[in-house]
């Protein structure tokens, strides 16, 4: 067992932090507050390779490893919570299911400019009435011969509105329970599909979240992934991936707040010397740390054991269950160590801790990780 980086994995990780400070920081205060989606940022960072990092060269990907993508994603997150977003759903999402289960055909149109970041891509999984019991889903594809029929409403999309690629996941045979959901591509501007209005969030405000509604949009049978039936354990598998970058994007958060909350007790002065001074933040410090060092080895075991095709559905689990726990606790402490300072926009924690919270929530609450984690315990 060895702790060290390779000089490759160290330079991916720098290229990560000197874009974030370089190009994401100037502008993160004003696109939380106004909400305006980062496209040229999220072009800069396809250029970088950093839209489809894990995606074969041959698929105009990076080649990288899943440990690369860790260790970008957490200095993305560390400045930029809602760039980081868009680019973990485009990265673990959709290239990362394409890849693995897709025909050479949609390869070929689809994952390509994907990878590339040519153009982005979605994950519909959520429903009104279907969020964390995934399978009870509403939205049906009804089999027509050469093409299915699709009917419903998406809720809480990612990308929703600047996507132009969507991996829906809809129900074709309800009598066969799970076994009878596929996932279809759906394109923008197919006849029928409607994009509803933006969500305006309590954080990650600058991605863009919305509702899709289908009404009769005829899909190609070529645009579904997989054999009829395979679409949610194809939703299942992707989700493994999409929370090691979720799990990645909390320990951004967690050890951007704390490395301003560190440098702040070191600046500011009460009773007479600097508040690090104080046993009382020393302590608080002390735990920030520990944890953010714990939830770290999680992010890189569950991206260890994927790179190795070894399992990992569990270990992704708690990696996004304890790595989202450690995001709100110290990023609640950092607001808190700030006093006054922390609860206004200046200082970036307030902010971070409300891009927090979503991470106990999206691509499986912690309750959902909790019922992954139990359940390879107890079949193992
Ligand atoms: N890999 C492969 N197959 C899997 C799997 C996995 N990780 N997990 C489950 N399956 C298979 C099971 O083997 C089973 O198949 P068989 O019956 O053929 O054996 C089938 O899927 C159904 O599994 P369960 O019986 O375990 O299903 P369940 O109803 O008990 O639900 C659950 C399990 C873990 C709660 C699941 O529904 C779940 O993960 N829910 C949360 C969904 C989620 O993460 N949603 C977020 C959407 S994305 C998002 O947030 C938006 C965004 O844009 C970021």
């Amino acid at each position: 067992m060895q702790f060290e980086l390779s000089e490759e994995h160290l330079m991916i990780q720098k290229a990560a932090r000197d874009f974030a400070s370089d190009v994401l920081k100037p502008g993160v205060i004003e696109r939380d507050e106004k909400q305006l989606f980062p496209a040229e940022e999220i072009r800069q960072l396809a250029r970088l390779g950093f839209l489809g990092m894990m995606v074969s060269p041959k698929y105009g990907g990076g080649g990288m490893d899943t440990v690369s993508y860790v260790l970008a994603m957490e200095e993305i997150s560390k400045i930029d919570a809602s760039s980081a977003v868009v680019m973990s759903v485009n990265n673990s999402l959709v290239c990362w299911g394409l890849e693995a289960f897709g025909t050479e055909e949609q390869k070929q149109k689809y994952l390509v400019p994907l990878a590339k970041g040519e153009i982005l891509g979605a994950f519909c999984l959520s429903e009104p009435e279907a969020g964390s019991d995934a399978t009870s889903q509403k939205t049906t594809a009804e089999d027509k011969g050469d093409y299915y029929l699709l009917n419903g409403v998406k809720n809480w999309i990612t990308n929703g509105g600047n996507a132009s690629v969507y991996l829906v996941m809809a129900q074709s045979d309800p009598a066969k329970g799970h076994r009878g959901i596929n996932t279809l591509i759906v394109e923008k501007g197919m006849e029928g599909f409607k994009v509803g209005p933006k969500e305006n969030k309590l954080g990650i405000r600058a991605s863009d979240t919305h509702s899709l509604m289908f009404t009769d949009v005829k899909v190609p049978k070529k645009n579904r992934i997989g054999e009829d039936g395979f679409g949610f354990k194809f939703a299942m598998r992707t989700l493994d991936g999409g929370r090691i970058g979720i799990a990645s994007q909390a320990l951004g958060i967690a050890s951007g707040a704390y490395e301003l909350a560190l440098a702040y007790a070191k600046e500011r002065k009460s009773f007479g010397q600097s508040i690090a001074k104080h046993q009382i933040i020393q302590f608080k410090l002390a735990d920030m740390a520990t944890r953010i060092g714990a939830a770290r080895l999680l992010c890189l075991r569950s991206a260890w054991l994927k790179d190795r095709h070894m399992d990992y559905s569990h270990a992704s689990a708690m990696a996004k269950l304890y790595a989202s726990e450690v995001a709100m606790e110290t990023t609640v402490e950092a607001v808190q160590i700030h006093g006054g300072y922390g609860y206004v926009k200046e200082y970036h924690v307030e902010r971070l801790m409300r891009d927090a919270k979503i991470t106990q929530i999206y691509e499986g609450t912690s309750e959902v990780q909790r019922i992954v984690i139990a359940r390879s315990l107890l079949h193992s």
